[in-house]
């Protein structure tokens, strides 16, 4: 059965256009929480079951070097293994970690948010200057969540997109406001660039800030570069 859409003309457009974008907005919102629970689980599971288990073999490779009758090759065969353990209980924490930082969950934002910058400038070679107050940055799971999102798909931009040399993350709270700001001091960004069909960061970003009733601009620094600016209402 064909469905029936009923369409009202409220000031020259329909009342279903309106109800259809809200509704995408709510849709949006909500596959952002949902996706975020699932890495949070799977980070979980990688972290505390994979990882472990990979440790508990190193002990057992442990044991067995304590054997001293082993043949040479053999040792050489255990040492190659227990190489292999490491690198891979290395990359399972990597990969946890990018999934869903710990920090978020146990020791808060400011510290998700001091690891997210140290690991950027390793990563990339481009200095990341990180200001902060810990006791400003106790928040509740959704803003924590958001906050940290936010930042990574700012830093994510400047390694892909911005040549820069420098970025700085600012966050504090003002006026029952948590404020963020990312600025770089590469190309700057073209208005051109925000309206591209197929990226998907930046307007990410605004739906996680609009979602919090929060404001966000994004355009040229001053001198050189790109600067965001977010304000999101912190509840209570
Ligand atoms: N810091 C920056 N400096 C210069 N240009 C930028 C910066 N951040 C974004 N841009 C430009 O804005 C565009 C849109 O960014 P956006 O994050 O939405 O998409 P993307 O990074 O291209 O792809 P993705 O969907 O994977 O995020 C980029 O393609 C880039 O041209
Ligand atoms: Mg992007």
């Amino acid at each position: 059965m064909p469905n029936t859409v009923h369409q009202f003309r409220v000031g020259g457009r329909r009342a279903s256009d309106e109800v259809s974008h809200a509704q995408l907005r709510q849709l949006s919102a909500a596959l952002q929480t949902i996706r975020e629970h699932e890495r949070t689980h799977i980070a979980r599971e990688l972290h505390d079951d994979t990882a472990q288990l990979l440790t508990l073999l190193r002990m057992d490779l442990a044991l067995l070097m304590q054997n001293k009758s082993l043949a040479p090759d053999a040792i050489d065969l255990i040492e190659g293994m227990d190489k292999n353990l490491m690198g891979a209980i290395t990359s399972v924490r990597r990969i946890a970690r990018n999934l869903r930082p710990r920090a978020l969950d146990e020791g808060g934002l400011y510290y998700a948010l001091r690891a997210l910058c140290t690991e950027f400038s390793e990563r990339n070679g481009i200095r990341c200057g990180f200001f902060a107050d810990e006791e400003e940055l106790q928040l509740d799971d959704a803003l924590s969540t958001a906050a940290y999102r936010i930042v990574q798909e700012g830093l994510t931009n400047v390694a892909r997109h911005a040549k820069a040399t420098e970025v700085s993350v600012s966050v504090g709270r003002s006026n029952h406001h948590l404020l963020i700001g990312i600025a770089d001091n590469g190309k700057g960004i073209d208005p051109v660039d925000m309206e591209k069909p197929e990226s998907l960061g930046l307007v990410g970003m605004r739906e996680r800030v609009w979602a919090l009733e929060g404001d966000i601009s994004i355009g040229r620094n001053e001198e050189s570069g790109t600067r965001i600016d977010i304000s999101l209402p912190v509840p209570g």
